[in-house]
């Protein structure tokens, strides 16, 4: 059994002020030991944000990280500097980054193994463009972004990270994938796993959905056998929607629109 992994991604979002009324909200409705809940504050917030967890089953996530650990390279900010401050996780390659940043599959490679190197657990997001679905070319997109970032690495990377299938056309549109979507991409991706790093690695990998997915949708969705767990943005700003997906991970009630 995969244990399910919901992790909210605040993007560029909220003062410290309002990640900590956040907080407050969220620790009532995450006690459970029924899934994993990560959230991933800007960068700014993580110092303020990683004391208000303490006590609770929330874990501290980044949004990025550089590749290198430290040095001359202004603005960024370094696997060893997100461990110092409480993160466990950092997400790497989510598609904002890859298409408004330029940030290519080498890059993301490069990123990953930094994260890896320093004890985080990255998260790594692949996903396709709507041109891309609409030419049948999801799946070799998946693969191809799949080959780039974990093509060289030694076969145990896959039981050190998360991947994430964020659709691009369903990020913040409104429009998240159908199940049966999501289902078929997740096979997919859990293939690629089982056969670049064997069928054991395949079936403990977890594998997010990300894109659009709400309190309304959730249950849905992580129904599907290869849906481990969602990485929630607009959504994951509401500590009622946010708790609601994460009852529908745990499955401890079903999931209602707030
Ligand atoms: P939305 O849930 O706002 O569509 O964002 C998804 C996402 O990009 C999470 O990383």
């Amino acid at each position: 059994m995969r244990k399910p992994i919901i992790a909210g991604n605040w993007k560029a979002n909220l003062t410290l002020r309002e990640a900590a009324t956040l907080i407050h909200q969220l620790k009532g409705s995450c006690d459970t030991d029924a899934a994993d809940v990560v959230v991933c504050p800007p960068f700014t917030a993580l110092a303020a944000v990683a004391p208000l967890l303490k006590g609770s089953r929330i874990a501290l996530g980044a949004q990025d990280v550089f590749w290198e650990a430290a040095g001359a390279f202004t603005g960024e900010v370094t696997p060893p500097m997100l461990v110092d401050v409480g993160c466990r996780y950092a997400i790497v390659g989510h598609s904002e980054r890859r298409t408004q940043f330029g940030e290519s599959d080498e890059v993301v490679r490069r990123k990953l193994q930094a994260a890896l190197a320093h004890g985080l657990t990255p998260i790594v997001c692949i996903g396709e463009t709507l041109a891309q679905r609409e030419a049948a070319q999801t799946l070799d997109v998946l693969t191809r972004q799949l080959d780039g970032a974990l093509g060289g690495s030694p076969p145990d990377i896959c039981r050190r990270l998360i991947l994430a299938y964020e659709p691009v056309w369903a990020i913040g549109t409104g429009k998240h994938a159908t199940p049966e979507q999501a289902q078929e991409a997740h096979r997919a991706i859990r293939q690629w796993v089982a056969d670049r790093c064997g069928p054991e690695a395949g079936a403990a990998i977890r594998i997010q959905y990300g894109g659009s997915v709400t309190a309304a949708n959730a249950a849905g969705l992580l129904q599907q056998p290869d849906v481990d767990g969602a990485l929630v943005g607009g959504a994951s700003l509401k500590a009622e929607a946010f708790g609601a997906i994460i009852k529908a991970a745990a499955g401890t009630g079903a999931a209602s629109p707030p």
